[in-house]
């Protein structure tokens, strides 16, 4: 997109507040006059009273002034207040449609973006629209204003002399153009930066164990320094560009001031005309020598904001991979029968995870899936609530192809007790109370116990309302992943997805939560991830997976019988347990 199309595009942001808008720029066109007629004043102190001595003028004329300055301060208010307002609206509304932006984006773009890059939209390119449009158009129509109107006072004043000042103005255009591509650039690179900052130190903060473990504080510390100089690097750059700028148009607004002195001075002492208004006219020059540098400033800015607005829009350009289908149906109450027909997938091209995958799940039964680790057990698990789409055959619940219903009541139907656990720094209730939001606490309290949790819960120093601390930190393993089972009771869904769900637990705890899993899995279709295979000998049918491919199915004790993977599998794990 080019900068203007960029800008146009920002400047949609503005429409709900065109009325507060309006009322700023009123504001601020008040108050820019009352200061503009302020030389008007020292043209008639000087050629009225001055020079001719008169009280009453000069009286009027004090008068005026203190007039003139208070207006001028209640519209100055008005117009900053205003312009506050609007800005800060504008940030939340960005604010807003990223966030559901991000909401509505597929597992994969988490999967190939940096966290700390998705931090640094939320907050730095955000804050760097900030001003750039409330303020900016502010700033752009002051200094227009008062640019014009001092113009025409001046041309009012003395033409020729006028006339004789505007040949700074191509110049400073030139500089302007010379300046705004290179400051656009190097924006850019600034706003990069400040995001590679904030990924490093969202990742130092994660792994501060590992950090420690390891000993690489020095390392770490290292890797930031890198990232903090090359920060200082591009500030420095954009820096050294503004810092240019300035003196550049100050020295060609010097040499018009210098014009003038000697031109006017001539015309005065010739009598063409007053010193007066000499004196004003040289008050309005200084005055547009401001506003042709502020605009530069302006200038700037806009890149800025064109450069951060570009990140910002190609987050909300980028379609969500999984969408409903335009006619997409309810998938309303389920029997619960799966299928997996001839589903092929990669999560990159060219390195298949599940190849020519078929099975039959009739529902209410149990679907163990077993196999080395990298197998694609997961994968299956993460397919069924479409956190990926598969690129070959289909995955079909009651007979329906699931990508032809909505994504949101698929996953209604849906419970899956993850292999990482995920818990939110909340409170145990809270976290268990996510599986439904609506659920009473005897319900969650029943949940907690079916999982096993109750008792523990309990000795905890707030029992239910313990917090628990940034993804359950202050719990141990097995602690965390009871109460992640419990949120999966209390969704009491149609189809289970246990991936790993008690591999965390002792054995006797595992004992009790299976049987508490056990009650749960009837009349429900589950599908049980499990490496230990003692746990799912009941399970009607066992997949073996080895590198994304099915390679034996059946039964405990057909498989055994066949021989194969599994009867090695299983071997060496009774053998362990002897
Ligand atoms: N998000 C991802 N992006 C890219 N590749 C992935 C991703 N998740 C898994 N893979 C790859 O897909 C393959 C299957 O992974 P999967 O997680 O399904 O294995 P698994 O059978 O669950 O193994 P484990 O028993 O260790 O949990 C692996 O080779 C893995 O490297
Ligand atoms: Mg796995």
């Amino acid at each position: 997109m080019t900068s203007a199309a960029v800008y146009m595009r920002l400047l949609r942001y503005l429409r709900p507040y065109v009325p507060q808008t309006i009322m700023a720029v009123a504001c601020m066109l008040l108050a820019t006059s009352a200061s503009l007629y302020v030389p008007w004043i020292v043209r008639d102190v000087i050629d009225g009273v001055l020079v001719n001595k008169d009280i009453l003028l000069l009286n009027a004329i004090t008068a005026g002034i203190v007039v003139v300055f208070a207006l001028r301060g209640f519209f100055v208010y008005g117009q900053n207040y205003l312009m506050a307002y609007v800005s800060q609206k504008i940030v939340i509304d960005l604010r807003e449609s990223l966030f559901r932006h991000f909401q509505r984006l597929s597992v994969s773009y988490f999967d190939r973006s940096r966290t700390g890059k998705v931090l640094s939209y939320m907050t730095n390119d955000v804050g760097a629209l900030q001003g750039a449009l409330a303020q900016n158009v502010i700033e752009l129509s002051t200094e227009s204003l008062t640019l014009i109107g001092s113009l025409v006072a001046m041309f009012y004043l003395h033409w020729q002399l006028a006339l004789l000042t505007l040949i700074t103005v191509p110049l400073v255009a030139q500089a302007m153009k010379l300046f705004g591509a290179k400051l656009r650039k190097a924006s850019g690179a600034m706003q990069q930066r400040a995001a590679e900052i904030t990924s490093v130190l969202q990742e130092m903060i994660v792994s501060v164990r590992l950090i420690r473990l390891f000993v690489r504080e020095e390392y770490e510390t290292n890797r930031f320094m890198r990232e903090n100089d090359n920060n200082f690097t591009a500030q420095m750059k954009a820096a050294q560009l503004s810092a240019t700028l300035s003196p550049v148009i100050e020295f060609l607004a010097a040499i018009a001031v210098t014009v003038i002195i000697w031109y006017g001075g001539r015309e005065v002492i010739n009598g063409n005309l007053t010193s007066g208004s000499l004196i004003a006219f040289l008050v309005y020059a200084v005055n547009i020598s401001n506003p042709v540098k502020r605009l530069g400033n302006v200038y700037g800015n806009i890149q800025r904001a064109v450069a951060a607005a570009d990140r910002v829009f190609e987050v909300l350009d980028t379609l969500p991979e999984i969408e409903d289908a335009p006619d997409a149906m309810e998938l309303s109450v389920v029997k619960g029968d799966v299928s997996f027909n001839q589903v092929g997938f990669e999560y990159r091209a060219g390195e298949a995870a599940l190849k020519n995958l078929s099975i039959e799940i009739p529902a209410g039964q149990i679907l163990a899936i077993v196999g080395p680790s990298g197998a694609g057990k997961s994968t299956i698990a993460n397919l069924l609530p479409r956190f990926y789409d598969p690129q070959a055959g289909a995955i079909c619940i009651d007979g329906v192809d699931i990508r032809k219903v909505t994504v949101r009541s698929l996953r209604e139907q849906i419970a899956m007790v993850p292999q990482e656990t995920i818990l939110f720094n909340a409170s145990i209730y809270e976290n268990i109370l996510y599986g439904k939001l609506d659920a009473d606490k005897a319900s969650v309290i029943e949940a907690a116990k079916a999982a096993n949790a109750h008792d523990f819960i309990l000795q905890l120093p707030d029992g239910y309302e313990t917090q628990i601390g940034e993804r359950g930190s202050q719990l141990s393993g097995g602690q965390r992943q009871r109460i992640a089972i419990a949120r999966a009771i209390l969704k009491n869904p149609r189809i289970l997805i246990l991936d790993e769900a008690t591999s965390a637990l002792d054995a006797e705890s595992e004992r009790v939560v299976q049987d508490a899993l056990d009650k749960l899995m009837v009349g429900r279709t589950t599908f049980v991830i499990a490496h230990r295979l003692s746990t799912i000998q009941r399970a009607d049918k066992i997949l073996v997976m080895e590198k994304g491919r099915l390679i034996e199915c059946g039964r405990h004790t057909e498989l055994l019988d066949a021989g194969g993977l599994y009867c090695k599998l299983y071997s060496l794990q009774t053998e362990e347990s002897l």
